[in-house]
């Protein structure tokens, strides 16, 4: 069975490699990425393997399966990229690795949230250039801050137990609530416009779906606490960027951490640095001194890529044996699996 891989880096083809040394499939890595216009790319072969930033649309989708593709295998757990219904209309399964390292992502939410309220961004070059002055560096404690998280799904969990262990008052919210959770006493649920009032930090930890879109816009903006820290890790759009650039200038918010932004498939996962960078907004977003960017980083660890390659070509494996993969790891829409 052979396999189109898009938008391959080294530290991906590296961790491939070596798993499919069980599998033995053909994998022909490609550093394009996947869209309407380089899915012909994929002719021969049955299965294609892509990341967030490959944008598969109808076209796409229509492409692939005109070329005989049967199987999308996304070697991430969100799949806002891709055409769902075109792709099961195209009687094409869509596949995923729903949780490879959740404290991977929670552990760098952490960490950004830990260089912004202490200034640890800005002393790293200071101190570089033998610039010890500690003026402008003051921070802020977490110990009894309100944290509020917004999804408690695998990730958010994970770090708002985190924060209830740095002795911070841990306020979550999520369309289903996971009563284990607040078994911890330092955790409770509460609205997100209770969160929005009452936060002095928000981290996103949703998927991005039409609900979800701009979450985080000026009317919610309008409503938090003067100095706010706000930390995405989710997706890109949960983040009305706009109405974030508005805040950040006002001083509204005190502070940004993205690890993901929502014009990012243009511009992370490459070298730019050669290049004239074409978002205002982005460039806006970087000139502030309180905004922390990283190219959507935070799943990338060793253990995270072990399993994500493991998990991935385990799906193709069980596909190319019967078609099918375990539903938990399918994504396609009322997808009717074969026999
Ligand atoms: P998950 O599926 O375990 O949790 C998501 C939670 O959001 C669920 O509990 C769900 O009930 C809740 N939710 C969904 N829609 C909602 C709504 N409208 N209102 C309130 N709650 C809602 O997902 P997981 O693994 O925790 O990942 C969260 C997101 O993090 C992913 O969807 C992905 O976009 C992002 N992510 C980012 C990575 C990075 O490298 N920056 C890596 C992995 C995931």
């Amino acid at each position: 069975m052979r396999i189109s891989f898009f938008d391959t880096h080294r530290f991906d083809q590296k961790a491939f490699t070596k798993a499919n040394a069980q599998f033995g499939f053909e994998i022909n890595y490609l550093e394009t990425r996947l869209n309407e216009k380089t899915a012909s790319l994929a002719q021969n072969s049955t299965v294609v393997c892509i990341f967030v930033n490959d944008h598969v649309n109808e076209k796409c989708i229509k492409t692939l399966a005109q070329l005989g593709v049967k199987l999308i295998a996304l070697r991430s757990a969100g799949f806002n990229n891709v055409d769902l219904k075109a792709a099961t209309n195209a009687g094409i399964l869509v596949v995923r690795v729903p949780a490879y390292s959740p404290h991977a992502v929670a552990e760098f939410a952490t960490g950004m949230l830990l260089t912004l309220s202490r200034n640890i961004h800005r002393a790293y070059y200071r101190v570089r250039e033998l610039n010890f002055s500690l003026d402008g560096l003051v921070g802020m404690n977490l110990y009894q801050k309100k944290i509020g998280v917004l999804g408690t799904g695998k990730i958010g969990q994970i770090f708002a137990e985190i924060m209830a262990a740095f002795g911070c008052i841990v306020l979550v919210c999520d369309q289903v609530e996971d009563r284990n959770l607040i078994k911890n006493p330092n955790i409770k649920y509460a609205d997100l416009n209770s969160i929005c009032r009452e936060a002095d930090v928000i981290s996103l930890h949703l998927p991005l779906t039409p609900q979800t879109h701009h979450i985080i816009n000026q009317e919610k903006i309008a409503l938090m606490k003067n100095g706010v820290i706000i930390i995405n890790t989710g997706r890109g759009a949960l983040i009305d960027s706009k109405a974030l650039i508005a805040g950040l200038k006002s001083e509204k918010i005190g502070g940004a951490a993205l690890d993901v932004y929502e014009e990012e498939e243009n511009i992370f996962f490459q070298d730019l640095s050669n290049k004239i960078l074409q978002d205002d907004q982005f460039a806006r977003l970087l000139s502030f001194p309180n905004v922390l960017i990283t190219s959507h980083q935070a799943f990338l660890t060793k253990e995270s890529l072990e399993i994500i390659a493991m998990t991935t070509l385990k799906n193709i494996g069980q596909f190319k044996k019967n078609g099918k993969v375990d539903q938990e790891r399918v994504v396609s829409v009322n997808y009717l699996q074969t026999p």
